[in-house]
């Protein structure tokens, strides 16, 4: 688990703002929520509700769990903007803003499969200073500092080395519209004879921790929000990938690409000859 043991890079401000403090509210929040989503997940859990797309489901228990979240730091921190892939944004008065994902895999929670997180990453004047991606049914709880490092349990991640990518195992996801998915899907066809392998587990936020813990190569994929990416970015950063878009933009709902250094650069270009990049799916 992430220890105040190593300095903080970049963020000043006095109690109210350290980075350590916040994790210790971020990971209570996530382990709090994680626990309800496992305890109380009903047997005959349905859709709730439908958002982009008749496969874009919410259900009653990633609004229980976005709840929580929000009422235990806004409790806490009443000042502090709060956006929540359930509850849309909240502005507030201080320098902090919590980005949350009550549950990265609904799909998954909602058939069962244990591939899914509680994702809370805490951003200081915009810049994200710490995350925690916390996965109860997998037994792993991720945590970040900015300039500090990253955790899975007690564990500190470190990226696989640098890979050629025609061994390279890459994960990816699929967005929920039909049209982006024939697009996603002729993609990583194309890809998928120029790598080792490709993975769709589900989880954007835990696509993101398994390449900070070295588990895959790397990580593709249009059409993520930011609350997806938040905490897992973090994560990867400080694991030692680079996260980010195309031609150095800053990763966005357009592309999130995170890999080791050099892996990155070969993913990136293998993209863009593939047509990720284009602006019309
Ligand atoms: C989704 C998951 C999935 C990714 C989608 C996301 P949600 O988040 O992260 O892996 O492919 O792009 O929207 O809807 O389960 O919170």
């Amino acid at each position: 688990m992430a220890q105040r043991d190593a300095p903080m890079a970049g963020v000043s401000g006095g109690t109210a703002l350290d980075p350590w403090r916040l994790l210790d509210l971020a990971r209570a929040a996530a382990t709090q929520a994680a626990r309800l989503a496992v305890e109380r997940r009903p047997a005959d859990l349905g859709v709730a509700e439908t958002k982009s797309s008749p496969t874009d489901v919410v259900t009653e228990m990633d609004t229980a769990a976005e709840s929580l979240i929000r009422e235990l730091i806004l409790g806490q921190r009443p000042d502090d903007a709060f956006l929540g892939e359930e509850g849309g944004a909240e502005s507030g008065r201080s320098a902090v803003r919590w980005v949350i994902d009550p549950i990265d895999g609904t799909v998954n929670y909602l058939y069962d499969l244990p591939h899914w997180a509680v994702s809370v990453g805490v951003e200081v004047d915009g810049i994200t200073v710490a995350g925690v991606v916390a996965a109860p049914r997998l037994g792993e709880l991720y945590t970040a500092v900015r300039g500090a490092g990253a955790w899975c349990n007690d564990e500190k991640l470190r990226v696989r080395p640098t890979t050629e990518l025609g061994s390279a195992l890459i994960a990816t996801g699929f967005g929920y519209r039909a049209e982006r998915r024939r697009r996603q899907g002729a993609i990583a066809g194309a890809l998928l004879p120029r790598v080792r392998d490709i993975r769709r587990a589900g989880s954007a936020a835990l696509d993101l921790c398994a390449v900070a813990a070295g588990r895959v190569d790397g990580y593709y994929e249009r059409g993520t929000h930011h609350w997806d990416r938040c905490a897992g970015a973090l994560i990867a950063t400080e694991a030692g990938a680079i996260v980010g878009g195309f031609e150095g933009a800053p990763a966005s709902e357009q592309m999130a690409l995170a890999a080791p250094p050099g892996t990155f650069e070969a993913l990136h270009e293998a993209l863009r000859e593939l047509g990720a990049d284009a602006v019309d799916y």
